[in-house]
Order: C-alpha cells, then sequence, then structure tokens
C-alpha cells in the first residue's frame, strides 16, 4: 500500500515499553503509518518518521499531536510523578475529539475498588478504569481497551529477585504462593493487540476489552520454571505490614498482590476476552517459561 493511503495512528507513551510496542508493530504493518509521541521529541527521532511533542499535563501540546491522525493509542504512567490518570485521560479524549480522531484505544486496568468492594486500595488499577467511561462517552466511530497484564519484564526490573533474610535468592511477598492468580505476558506483545484492533474495528472496536495474556500462574509456578532453567530462587510469604514498610508506595503494591490472591489480576472470567486479543493479535502470546529462557539467563550462561 502507497505510503499516502496509509492510516496516521498517533502513540502516546512512544518511547516507553507499551507505546514502544505499539510504534513497532504498526511500522511493522502495511496499512498504518505511526507518528511517535514524547515529551522530548528531539531525543528520540529515531523512533519513526514522525516523531512529535505530546504532554498529558500540557492539554494545548494535544492539537497539533492528534492533528490529521485516524487513531490515537493512550497509556498513561502513574509512576510519574503527580500524575493525575483520570485527568490526563479525559484531556486526551478531548483533543482526540477535537481533532476528528476514528478509533482511540486506552491501555486500562481492572478497576479493583469495585471487583473488591473497596476493600483493596490500588489506585493505579482503579485510576486507568475510571477513565473507561470517558472513553466510551466521547462517541468515537470506535474506541477499544487494552488490558497490560503483568509484565514478565518485571521480574528482572521492578520486581527482581533479592537477597531474602536466610540468605537465598528471591521474592518475599504479601501473597500466599500456590495461589494462581497472576495474569503475565511479554509487554513488547502488547503492540500485535492494538494494531490488530486498528486493522478490524469492525471485530474490535466496539468497546471490547482485550487484555495480552501470555501465562497465568501462582508465584511458586513462576520460581519453578525459573529453576527448571538453572536458577536457584525461593519465594515466601510475608505480612501486608511487612511487606508495605519496604519502600515508598509499598502499602499500594502490597494490596495489589493482595487482591490478586482474591480475585486474580484481571478480577474476573477472562478466557473469552483472552482469546479474542489473541485472534485480533493474529498469533499467540509467548509462555513465560519460553520468554525466561531467552531473557533471564542462570550465573553459568552470563
Ligand atoms: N509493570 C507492569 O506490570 C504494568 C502492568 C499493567 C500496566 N502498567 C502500567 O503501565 C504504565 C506505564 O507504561 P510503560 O510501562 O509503557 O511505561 P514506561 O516504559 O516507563 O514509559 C512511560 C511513558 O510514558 C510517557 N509519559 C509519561 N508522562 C507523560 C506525559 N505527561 N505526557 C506524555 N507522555 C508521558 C513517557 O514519554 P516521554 O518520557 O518520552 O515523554 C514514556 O514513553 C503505568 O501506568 C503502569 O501502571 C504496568
Amino acid at each position: 500500500m502507497l505510503s499516502n493511503n496509509k492510516k496516521l495512528v498517533a502513540v502516546i507513551g512512544a518511547t516507553g515499553q507499551q507505546g514502544g510496542a505499539v510504534v513497532r508493530a504498526l511500522r511493522d504493518s502495511s496499512q498504518f503509518k505511526v507518528r511517535a509521541l514524547t515529551r522530548n521529541p528531539d531525543k528520540h527521532r529515531e523512533l519513526t518518521g514522525e516523531v512529535v511533542k505530546a504532554d498529558l499535563n500540557h492539554p494545548e501540546t494535544l492539537k497539533a499531536a492528534f492533528e490529521g491522525a485516524y487513531g490515537v493509542f493512550l497509556v498513561t504512567n502513574n509512576w510519574e510523578q503527580g500524575a493525575d490518570e483520570l485527568k490526563q485521560a479525559s484531556a486526551a479524549v478531548r483533543a482526540a475529539k477535537d481533532a476528528g480522531v476514528k478509533h482511540f484505544i486506552w491501555s486500562t486496568l481492572p478497576d479493583v475498588e469495585a471487583i473488591s468492594g473497596g476493600k483493596f486500595h490500588v489506585p493505579h488499577f482503579t485510576g486507568k478504569a475510571k477513565a473507561d467511561r470517558v472513553v466510551e462517552e466521547a462517541g468515537f466511530v470506535n474506541h477499544t481497551f487494552v488490558i497490560a497484564p503483568f509484565y514478565y519484564q518485571n521480574l528482572v526490573s521492578v520486581v527482581a529477585p533479592q537477597k531474602l533474610a536466610d540468605g537465598s535468592l528471591g521474592w518475599a511477598l504479601p501473597l500466599d504462593p500456590d495461589v494462581r492468580c497472576i495474569h503475565m505476558g511479554d509487554i513488547s506483545e502488547l503492540g500485535n493487540i492494538v494494531a490488530g484492533a486498528f486493522a478490524h474495528p469492525d471485530e474490535a472496536g466496539n468497546g471490547e476489552y482485550l487484555p495480552l495474556v501470555g501465562d497465568f500462574m501462582s508465584f511458586n509456578e513462576i520460581v519453578d520454571a525459573l529453576n527448571r532453567q538453572g536458577h536457584n530462587f525461593s519465594v515466601k510469604q510475608v505480612p501486608k505490614e511487612v511487606f508495605a514498610g519496604l519502600f515508598p508506595g509499598g502499602a499500594e503494591v502490597a494490596d495489589m498482590f493482595r487482591y490478586f490472591q482474591a480475585h486474580t489480576y484481571l478480577g474476573s472470567d477472562s478466557h473469552d476476552r483472552i482469546a479474542l486479543a489473541n485472534k485480533i493479535a493474529g498469533k499467540q502470546p509467548t509462555r513465560f517459561s519460553t520468554w525466561a529462557r531467552l531473557n533471564v539467563p542462570p550465573p553459568d550462561k552470563r
């Protein structure tokens, strides 16, 4: 297809894990051209042909960022100091409507507050879920929700194994490690679902929820899979109060793990949604052990 005939998709978070995956998948498709959005376009010219400034905290930047776009992919980053995800998402929805965007895709998470009847407080989940209504009510020709899983990548970054009190290497978590409750995945594969949804708005552009899930595991199963590949990790359950005091923001992360145990990561039976997401992506997502073999080398293979 000639480049002029390709539909333009503007991608927020293009320098990050989710948006980066979306940029790569769209760049590889024959149907779309990509506008990568970042607060610092001069630092990221290599991303794709068109790199444009966008700052969700400065909605006036979003007009030029979305101009002429058929589609927008939006992810917000709660870990950024002072980020108000509902406010940022609302600003992006408003700007996309004004720009005449047809298909809006929002990376959301389950509403932990509603699912748990207010028992667990996980603002970086619930805060995203609260924006779903804003997207829904905006009246785009098409809109889609994608749900990012617990990234496999967390296990070599923010949730990397630590030295435990007994001297072993592994995880101390406020979670029963026997309970299978974590929907996980290789976040670099999120782009396949997003590009597929832009390409098939008839099947996936009517408010469908599309979770990326490569595996569904307990923490003991995660540890067993790694140990079968030459590691010697362990996992111990610790009281939530102990975990909450380990680092700033620990209480929220403790509630997140307790929510996983009580309700699972996705919070409900998501079999049909996962099947649709995989169909739309056009491929099965990578299983954890396959990903780990390539990305978590045991000490003697480093
Ligand atoms: N880790 C997990 O397991 C997991 C699971 C599900 C969901 N999530 C969610 O994923 C989100 C983070 O996504 P990620 O992993 O792709 O993040 P990331 O790799 O840390 O990248 C963050 C991206 O957000 C962009 N950004 C931040 N503030 C912005 C602003 N004000 N305006 C425009 N762009 C802004 C950054 O762009 P520039 O710096 O280039 O401007 C960057 O591209 C979080 O909200 C988290 O809750 C994480």
